[in-house]
């Protein structure tokens, strides 16, 4: 390879610019799913935990007085993903529904949320 110094310099320019950009890209976004599962985990954190704890086991005292099921329960692991969608999308007994606020695809999220806690 014999390019003149100036080419040379650009090109490494260039290289270098290159270089740059695809490590901000790398830091900038990290994965789709690493994003949406720490976003569910948050919403989870915020809106749920406090009845049915961190660990989905409902031992939280708000959860102990509305004798919340844990997630790993006989009762809950019977329930199909078609309904636990249903209680949190409209609510049930003393849970409201989180469709208007969250939105359907969010509730959804967080059945899978809620099923990996059960595990
Ligand atoms: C005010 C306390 C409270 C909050 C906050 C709450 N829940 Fe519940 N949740 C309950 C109660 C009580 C039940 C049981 C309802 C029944 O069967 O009467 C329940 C039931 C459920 C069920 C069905 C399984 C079962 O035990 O019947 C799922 C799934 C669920 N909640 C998920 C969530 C999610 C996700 C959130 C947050 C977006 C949330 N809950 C927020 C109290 C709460």
């Amino acid at each position: 390879m014999n390019f003149p110094i100036p080419t040379m310099k650009k090109m490494l320019v260039a290289i270098l610019a290159i270089c740059a950009l695809a490590l901000a890209t790398l830091l900038s976004t990290p994965s789709q799913a690493t994003t949406a599962a720490a976003f569910d985990a948050s919403t989870y954190k915020s809106k749920c935990a406090s009845c049915h704890g961190m660990d989905g086991k409902a031992t939280t005292a708000k959860g102990k007085e509305l004798k919340v099921r844990a997630f790993n329960s006989d009762e809950v692991k019977k329930m199909s993903d078609q309904k636990l969608l249903e209680v949190i999308l409209k609510g049930k007994g003393k849970m409201e529904g989180y469709e208007k606020t969250l939105g359907k695809e969010k509730c959804q999220a967080l059945v899978a949320y809620c099923r990996n806690l059960g595990k």
